[in-house]
């Protein structure tokens, strides 16, 4: 599996630690949209690179980081089929890929420990969706979607 990662500043520190342990102790290929240092930079540019390229499936799977993780669970859920789980732990980790079919990983750079993350990110690359029930509220989802995207491509434009 290849996966593509990112970061803004407040996340940086943490993304090269998760490389680390991708090459070197999972042997998870990667490729890094960047920040590539801790100045500051804005999450939605690098957010919605990693989540573009999920979509698009140019990669199986991705990882954000940034101070909180929620500015880029906003960006990345807002791109069609993407399904990014926002994790604190090890449950939730294994929970998003079990039950949501998670295909990004976020985490807190400013809010989650380094060895609490690299737990998380283990536990979310060995654990598999289950389907079944849990596939139908999936589909739900992309009916959703589905729906809000036909209701802006016939809606009358707004004065
Ligand atoms: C940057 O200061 C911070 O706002 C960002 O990393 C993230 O936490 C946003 O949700």
């Amino acid at each position: 599996m290849r996966i593509i990662i990112g970061s803004d500043h407040g996340g940086f520190e943490l993304k090269e630690s998760i490389k680390q342990s991708l090459s070197k102790d999972m042997k998870i290929e990667f490729y890094d949209v960047g920040t590539f240092n801790s100045e500051s930079a804005d999450y939605p540019t690098f957010g919605s690179m990693v989540a573009q390229k999920v979509q698009r499936g140019e990669f199986e799977r991705g990882i954000l980081v940034c101070g909180t993780g929620i500015g880029m669970s906003i960006v990345a859920n807002r791109f069609p089929n993407i399904r990014a789980a926002l994790c604190h732990d090890t449950y939730t980790a294994r929970m998003s890929r079990e039950h949501n079919d998670s295909n990004i990983l976020i985490i807190g750079g400013r809010v989650t420990g380094k060895d609490v993350a690299m737990e998380i990110v283990k536990v979310w690359f060995t654990s598999e969706f289950q389907g079944g029930r849990h596939q139908r509220r999936l589909e739900k989802i992309a009916d959703i979607e589905k729906a809000i995207c036909d209701s802006q491509s016939t809606r009358p434009a707004e004065k």
